[in-house]
């Protein structure tokens, strides 16, 4: 586990200037929050990082997760949302996607079922998997969420981080920035990202047209930073 922790804050994810050699400095460099939700992440992958599973799902999961989490921490910031909330930001980045876990985990026989709904109606996976299997990912992971206690904001932003229009909060907070923390990162920083977004939640909260300015004109930073991550 310290292993694991001291390699993640050591990739190039955290930008840190020097290296990291033990735990007690890393909660020094980057605050005791982030090293509890780095922690649990990493404890909840290696629960599925086993035989059986495919490893490359695992660890591009992995660093999909990490990079919406700094991602969304960032965003919270920026938006001076309170430390409370980027850190909820960043716990809800790095778990938003744990229900694939569950799904390779529990389901694998259905994997090439969800991959072809795919394919053949060019819809995102969350929609193939709400066809083939009347749940989703997000549904899946939330629900896993809300029975470990951890709180009501963070489920909500995990089980409508693909359309957050569908929840009934309307006030900017985590969800709002998992939503475009997810977006961006999975279709790169740009034009391309806007096909993902909920354009008529973020406009009915008024932040529509500072998207493009804030956000998703992020250069490619982060794809710069995923492609030397370890
Ligand atoms: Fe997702
Ligand atoms: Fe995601």
């Amino acid at each position: 586990m310290s292993a694991k922790l001291i390699q993640l804050v050591n990739s190039a994810f955290f930008g840190l200037p020097t290296r990291v050699s033990s735990t007690v400095r890393a909660v020094n460099l980057l605050g005791l929050e982030t090293i509890k939700t780095l922690i649990l992440t990493v404890k909840i992958f290696s629960q599925f990082d086993r035989a059986g599973l495919p490893c490359y799902s695992i660890s591009s999961l992995l660093d999909h997760s990490i990079s919406t989490g700094i991602f969304a921490r960032s965003i919270a910031a920026q938006e001076d949302l309170g430390q409370n909330r980027i850190d909820e930001a960043f716990m809800a980045g790095m778990l938003h996607d744990i229900g694939k876990l569950i799904l390779l985990d529990k389901l694998p026989e259905r994997r090439l079922e969800i991959s072809d709904a795919c394919n053949s109606s060019a819809c995102c996976l969350w929609e193939a998997e709400q066809n083939v299997l009347g749940t989703t990912h997000a549904q899946i992971g939330a629900y896993l969420m809300g029975i470990w206690g951890l709180p009501e904001s963070l489920v909500e932003a995990i089980a409508f981080h693909h359309c957050p229009s569908r929840c009934s909060n309307r006030s900017f907070g985590t969800l709002t920035v998992i939503h475009l923390a997810n977006s961006a990162e999975h279709c790169g920083y740009g034009e391309k990202s806007t096909k993902r977004l909920d354009l008529s939640y973020l406009e009915e909260l008024g932040i529509g047209d500072r998207l493009s300015a804030n956000y998703i004109i992020k250069s490619d930073s982060i794809q710069e930073v995923m492609s030397h991550a370890y």
